[in-house]
């Protein structure tokens, strides 16, 4: 059973909104920080079309989802997240801006409190290192996209985090209705360590002409049974994203197997981000 009521999340993107909606719908209190108020408007209008969603699909009753929709909360300022039991900070992919909150969270959260980032590739230990005495609350709790329907919540421990942080945030993860798998703290854990070199390996494919991306993810899908094809499943994490992370891979590693594609960079620079953006590998419709 997890001892934790109130759930505050740093960031209002794709996965923090996800965090928070299916935090709501287990029962937590939720707060969303966004300083971007453009964003937390946009989360606020997103969970309520969810919501309604889950209703028309027969999933949730409307007192559940009314009841769920309560328990969500969406502030401007970092002071809006006091008590709060744990603070999931989903923000962009960037070791020194992670680095900067966990130290204002480590000022702000000096009871017992968690802080769990949703980094997908960032050394726990190097973002509780800036949480000073706060370091053994410190830990990773990486969740996917989407967060409502994928199960994983992998578990990371920077050398510093506790045991009773790991029992706490395990027990968290069940109660969200997560299947939580601990990873040690090596760069890109294992789901981005094994996941991120393919999707590269797209790109390259893709780049050299071994096929067209329409024909590379066909192959991938109907040959591996992959519910997306990894370029489409690129736009659909973010390609700046997916850059970020190779780059942490390779930095970290220091093997040049985990070299972002040059095809990938070009894409980044030109501002074809995936879906976010409405044009990636694909284009979308708005
Ligand atoms: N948010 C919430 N729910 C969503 C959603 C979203 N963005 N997109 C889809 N869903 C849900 C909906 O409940 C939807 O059902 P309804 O239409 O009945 O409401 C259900 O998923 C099925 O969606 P679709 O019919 O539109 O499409 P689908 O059957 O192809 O499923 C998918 C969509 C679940 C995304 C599926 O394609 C899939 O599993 N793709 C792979 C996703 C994946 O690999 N995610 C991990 C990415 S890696 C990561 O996140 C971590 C990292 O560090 C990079």
């Amino acid at each position: 059973m997890s001892d934790i009521k109130a759930i505050g999340v740093v960031g209002s993107g794709q996965m923090g909104g996800g965090i928070a909606q299916v935090g709501a719908c287990s029962g937590f209190a939720c707060i969303v920080f966004d300083s971007n108020a453009k964003a937390l408007e946009k989360c606020k209008a997103d969970h309520a079309k969810r919501l309604a969603r889950e209703v028309e699909k027969g999933r949730m009753k409307q007192e559940d989802v009314d009841a769920a929709l309560k328990r969500l909360s969406y502030v401007g300022s970092l002071d809006g997240l006091k008590g709060v039991d744990i603070v999931i900070e989903a923000i962009v992919e960037d070791v020194k801006i992670k680095r900067d909150l966990f130290a204002s969270l480590a000022k702000m959260f000096t009871g017992g409190q968690i802080l769990a980032s949703n980094t997908s590739s960032i050394s726990l230990t190097d973002i509780a290192a800036a949480a000073g005495d706060a370091a053994p609350r410190v830990i990773g709790m990486h969740f996917f996209n989407p967060v409502p329907v994928m199960k994983l919540v992998e578990v990371i421990k920077g050398l510093q985090t506790a045991p009773e942080t790991t029992e706490r945030v395990i027990a968290l993860a069940k109660a969200m209705g997560k299947t939580p798998i601990p990873a040690n703290d090596r760069a890109g854990f294992v789901s981005n360590r094994v996941l991120m070199p393919m999707i590269n390996e797209a790109f390259f494919a893709w780049m050299e002409g071994v096929a067209e991306p329409e024909h590379i993810d066909e192959i991938m899908k109907l040959g591996c049974n992959f519910p997306m094809g990894p370029l489409r499943l690129a736009d659909f994490i973010g390609l700046d994203t997916c850059l970020k992370i190779l780059g942490v891979l390779h930095t970290e590693l220091g093997d040049d197997k985990y070299r972002p594609c040059p095809l990938l960079r070009q894409l980044v620079t030109a501002g074809r981000l995936g879906d976010k953006s409405g044009r990636g590998v694909f284009s979308y419709a708005k």
